[in-house]
């Protein structure tokens, strides 16, 4: 799950002018998502955890308070999609 979620970021950013490209993966998640039964209301966990985890890995160095205030939006762009399709 870590190994999945760290590839699937990293896909995301390097698709983040070009989403159309990750709409095979955004299938996969809200199937996935659905399954397992995660609800809209898990998401702020999620990203609770994950950006100070950002910050653990790379250092405070690189991960500024301006770039993790980057990857928050990034992260809420995306939640908003797979919340969105996952209701549907
Ligand atoms: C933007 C936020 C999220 C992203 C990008 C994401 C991404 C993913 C990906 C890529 C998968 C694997 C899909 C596959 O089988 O191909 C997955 C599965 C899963 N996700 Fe998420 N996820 C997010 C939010 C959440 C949240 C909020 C929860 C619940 C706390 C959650 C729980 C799970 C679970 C339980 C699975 C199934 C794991 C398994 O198959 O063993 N995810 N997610």
């Amino acid at each position: 799950q870590p190994r999945r979620l760290a590839g699937t970021i990293l896909a995301y950013a390097k698709n983040i002018d070009h989403l159309e490209n990750l709409g095979a993966a955004v299938t996969k998640m809200v199937r996935r998502h659905v399954e397992t039964g995660v609800k809209a209301e898990h998401y702020p966990y999620v990203a609770e955890a994950l950006l100070p985890a950002i910050r653990d890995v790379v250092g405070a160095e690189v991960a500024t308070d301006d770039v993790l205030a980057a990857w928050g939006e990034a992260y809420w762009m995306l939640a908003d999609i797979l919340i969105a399709a996952e209701a549907e």
